[in-house]
């Protein structure tokens, strides 16, 4: 196979995207889409994300100390499409979108309903790698759609039309 040097940034993909959701010390709630997310331990299970310390849910993360990791499906595209271009800095774009919220269980940061798999986390620990600081954050509840889960727990992520 002949081989040819490649751009360096981003170069670990298909990566799947996902929604991080949060909530700040005033309440404020908020989304963003997060290509940096990753499973970073086993036991006990975390999951990393990365967000750009220019992003207005970089703060909210900061203060509240969790967040959520939606899974985003193709039914979710224009949640998506949304989230990743609209900062919470010019407005409410949760509300301005009508994105169905509910509570967490274990954190203080909402769900986006509408996403069928939902990881409530707190942080642990974080690491400024460059552009981005990586927050570490420990699984805390899992959600996921009744019909994805199967009698072990286990989710059929085969059968998730990831965006
Ligand atoms: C496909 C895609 C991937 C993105 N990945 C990230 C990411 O990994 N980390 C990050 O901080 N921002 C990422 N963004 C940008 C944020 O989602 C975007 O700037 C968002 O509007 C920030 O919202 P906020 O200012 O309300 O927090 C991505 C955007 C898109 C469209």
């Amino acid at each position: 196979m002949e081989k040819k040097q490649a751009a360096f940034r981003s170069c670990l993909q298909p990566a799947s995207k996902v929604l991080v959701s949060c909530r700040g010390k005033g309440g404020e709630d908020n989304a963003l889409v997060v290509a940096y997310c990753c499973n970073c331990s086993f036991d006990p299970p975390m999951v990393m994300v990365g967000i750009v310390p220019s992003r207005y849910s970089h703060r909210l993360i900061k203060e509240s100390g969790c967040f959520v990791v939606n899974l985003v499906s193709g039914d979710n595209k224009a949640l998506f499409d949304y989230m990743g271009s609209h900062s919470r800095r010019d407005g409410d774009k949760l509300k301005a979108f009508g994105a169905k919220l509910r509570e967490g269980e274990k954190v203080d940061a909402p769900l986006l309903d509408d996403c069928p798999v939902n990881i409530e986390c707190t942080v642990v620990d974080s690491i400024v790698t460059g552009s981005h600081e990586m927050f570490v954050g420990k699984v805390e509840q899992v959600h996921a759609d009744a019909r994805l889960v199967g009698e072990d727990g286990k989710i059929d992520f085969k059968s998730i039309d990831f965006v």
